[in-house]
């Protein structure tokens, strides 16, 4: 069994936990796009970790995780993380981290080209999480990457980083930098290249191997379906495919050994960054958002910042579903809405007088959007830790079933809460045959 989690809005949609409460059963968790803007908080009992980089099966001891061929990792970032794990009991041993050969490496001088390129985009830019993430893919494409495999090998290391830095420096320099001295950057990264050796792997034949002895894996996305590259609101987007098809390139599994896709649709919408964003609660609304923000801690769990807040966007919604073949979904924070008297869902879309029920392409149709909206009534009451359906009050039920109708998949799990035990999982759901 092969499933591949995804995030169905703008991110931050709590794949963490979800991934966590599958974790445990499967053998090998796995990440395919993206590197550390990703931030997953996971809680297990008095503990919190945050992920970045690594994924959340990590903190399941019998897991064995993999950084796969699609990814950009930042070598210090991933011994910041595996240091902070090891600080909290968590064993990460060559035998349970696999990292691909063919993942592209992270530099110095891609970090500070996030930094020029916002600058240089201005009122334009696009928010990143200046992890330096869209350069490294930009030179992964442009066919001048460092991958994995090239800083094992200490004179290619040498050669890539001094024809990178000629031309990221030119960069630098021109936006009043310092420029880097390659031989520092060689110095740093070729230890911490010899530090990862041991985890270095072939994963797309370890993925073959663990395929012919019947080993469950779950594929887990980082970012999320309105952030990608190509299906994503563009430009406002990460430089990665998080979508389902991104995980068979990014993993390097062949697309007709994934068995399911699932996902993680938050029962309101979240954006960091620039960008358009539909739903957003706005100068009246602007209670609203405070009120959500605080009560779903609604802030970046990596760079802190805090998160637009808006209403369930059923049409956007609708399109991640579609587009990535969700075969469940999992609902999450919906004891957030707890104390909400009315709630908003967007069930369609209003460009220049005229109705339109498809995601656009063009950004800016997309700022043009006017929501159409339906109303439901609150609950008002406390949903946190319930896990059976039944317990739910009825207003709450009939919101679930609303959203489950209007993006036309069903709704497997419902989180109510942040820890692991406050969760329903339906029962006769695809999703509770991926629980057993
Ligand atoms: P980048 O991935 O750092 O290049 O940032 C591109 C866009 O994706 C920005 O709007 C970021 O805020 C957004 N982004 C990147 N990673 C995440 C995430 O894990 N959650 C939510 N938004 C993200």
């Amino acid at each position: 069994m092969i499933i591949v989690i995804i995030g169905a809005q703008w991110g931050d949609e709590g794949k963490g936990k979800v991934v966590d409460l599958l974790a445990d059963r499967f053998d090998i968790v796995a990440r395919y796009q993206g590197g550390h803007n990703a931030g997953h908080s996971v809680y297990v009992g008095d503990k919190a970790f945050v992920l970045r980089l690594l994924p959340s099966g990590i903190i399941h001891e019998e897991s064995t995780c993999v950084l796969g061929n699609g990814m950009v990792i930042d070598p210090k970032a991933f011994f910041e993380e595996v240091d902070q794990m090891t600080s909290q009991g968590i064993s990460i041993t060559p035998e349970r981290l696999k990292v691909s050969s063919r993942a592209h490496l992270i530099m110095p001088y891609h970090r500070a080209l996030d930094h020029t390129s916002e600058e240089r985009l201005g009122n334009e830019k696009i928010g990143t999480t200046l992890r330096g993430i869209g350069p490294a893919y930009e030179d992964k494409y442009g066919r001048r990457g460092i991958r994995v495999s090239d800083a094992l090998v200490p004179e290619l290391l040498k050669a890539r980083i001094e024809r990178g830095l000629e031309e990221a420096n030119r960069v630098i320099v021109m936006y009043g930098r310092e420029p880097l001295r390659s031989d520092e950057i060689y110095e740093e990264i070729s230890a911490l290249a010899e530090r990862l050796r041991p985890f270095v792997c072939e994963t797309s034949n370890f993925f073959a191997q663990a395929k012919k002895q019947n080993k469950k894996i779950l594929l887990e996305g980082a970012q999320a379906t309105l952030l990608d590259v190509d299906h994503g609101t563009y430009p406002y987007v990460t430089s990665s495919n998080p979508t389902a098809g991104g995980a068979a390139v990014g993993a390097g599994i062949p697309p007709h050994h994934i068995t399911g896709v699932l996902g993680i649709v938050r029962t309101y919408a979240t954006r960091v960054g620039e960008g358009p964003f539909p739903t957003e609660m706005l100068d009246a609304e602007e209670d609203m958002a405070n009120l959500i923000r605080q009560r779903g801690n609604e802030y970046g769990s990596v760079t802190k910042r805090p998160r637009r807040c808006g209403w369930f966007d059923a049409v956007a919604t609708k399109y991640a579903a579609e587009l990535n073949g969700f075969n469940s979904v999992a609902l999450t924070k919906l004891d957030v809405l707890d104390a909400l008297e009315e709630i908003k869902v967007c069930v369609g879309y209003e460009i220049d007088g005229k109705r339109i029920d498809t995601f656009p392409a063009v950004s800016l149709d997309l700022a043009k959007i006017k929501p159409i909206y339906e109303t439901l009534e609150g609950w008002k009451s406390d949903t946190v830790g319930i896990t059976k359906i039944e317990d739910l009050p009825a207003k709450a039920r009939e919101y679930v079933e609303f959203l489950s109708n209007s993006i036309g998949v069903e709704i497997g799990l419902i989180s109510t809460g942040p820890e692991r035990d406050q969760t329903i999982i339906l029962q006769d759901s695809v999703m509770e045959s991926w629980f057993k």
